[in-house]
């Protein structure tokens, strides 16, 4: 009888020697938490879609950003729920609007201990919930928009933003921002451009995290899901038009675009698991049907060997926790 030459299983056998050839890590700092932040919420107030996550209040806001900083997580990615909504979004550029609010208590509370992102979009703000502004026939007006993220990025800059995260796909936006800030002052404030960001039924939950009042659809914004090298395109302009770093969107589902990204990109990638990632996986388990904790840690190392060096997830500090007592 012949034996194996080779022995793959050789560097399985112990759980030192699978450790020490282990080719991908996953550490806190490449762990970033996104959270919401509701106007006028006078508690917490959890959603439904997304079993453990909440929309904050100001001041849960501030206590889960130094749990988060505590635990180690590499950033923070603020999205804010208002009260008042109307066809510009004209509460995303108002300094007591409630993005800018929150980013002003945060940054207070957490300083430069970890990097404090804002999410630079309309469609939390505008009352027909699409990413930008409409002209007379009802189409996202594509550089009318860009005049608004531009105010925009200003005002989160002004309130302590490290990075931000424009994710409308709006052609031009990076150079649009980068410019504004520049002309305001803001030269360190940089820019984590959603470069590759696709039309994504994964979104789902997220709709009802933000409370949502969008009826009809991005496909005129956001990329087809049929597509990958459109996603090179995208980064090429992006990285011209000077964003510091890239992401990709979701995660999961559009690993073969992450890897493509990742390959040619000289600036950080990020990825973002997105709500309906998570929900998913928070309902199987809540059945019984997957082991919960093992497949947070596969879906997120899966992630990071795809290329990502940044990931967001719903899951940061709870897995940052988690990794900083191994
Ligand atoms: C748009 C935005 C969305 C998400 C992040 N930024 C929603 C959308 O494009 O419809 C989704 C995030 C998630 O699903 O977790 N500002």
């Amino acid at each position: 009888m012949a034996f194996p030459t080779h022995r793959p299983r050789r560097l399985r056998s112990t759980p030192a020697l699978r450790r020490l050839v282990a080719e991908t890590d996953l550490r806190p700092r490449h762990l970033v938490l996104p959270m919401f932040v509701k106007e006028g919420a006078a508690e917490p107030v959890p959603i439904a879609s997304m079993p453990g996550v909440v929309q904050h209040t100001r001041d849960s806001l501030r206590k889960a950003a130094v749990e988060a900083v505590q635990a180690g997580v590499g950033g923070l990615m603020l999205f804010g729920v208002p009260t008042r909504y109307d066809a510009t979004g004209s509460a995303a550029c108002d300094p007591d609007g409630v993005l800018n609010v929150a980013l002003r208590d945060v940054r207070a509370e957490v300083g430069d201990a970890t990097v404090i992102m804002a999410d630079t979009c309309l469609d939390e703000f505008t009352d027909h919930g699409h990413c930008g502004v409409l002209d007379a026939e009802g189409r996202v007006d594509n550089d009318a928009t860009l005049a608004v993220y531009a105010d925009m990025a200003v005002a989160q800059a002004e309130a302590g933003a490290h990075l931000l995260g424009p994710s409308g796909m709006m052609d031009g936006q990076v150079g649009v921002i980068r410019e504004a800030l520049d002309a305001a002052g803001h030269v360190d404030t940089g820019i984590l451009a959603y470069t590759a960001k696709y039309t994504s039924a994964f979104y789902g939950p997220f709709r009802q995290a933000v409370e949502s009042q969008l009826t009809g659809d991005r496909k005129t914004y956001q990329q087809d899901g049929a597509n990958v090298r459109e996603s090179l395109r995208e980064l090429a302009l992006d990285l011209e038009e000077g964003a510091d770093a890239v992401m990709v969107k979701p995660a999961m589902a559009y690993l073969d675009v992450l890897r493509a990204v990742a390959e040619v990109a000289d600036v950080p990638v990020a990825a973002y698991q997105v709500s309906g990632e998570y929900a998913m996986i928070e309902a199987a388990a809540a059945n019984g049907w997957i082991e919960r904790d093992r497949t947070v840690l596969e879906t997120l190392t899966a992630i990071r060997r795809a290329g990502a060096d940044i990931v967001l997830t719903y899951w940061a500090t709870e897995v940052a926790t988690r990794l900083a007592t191994e």
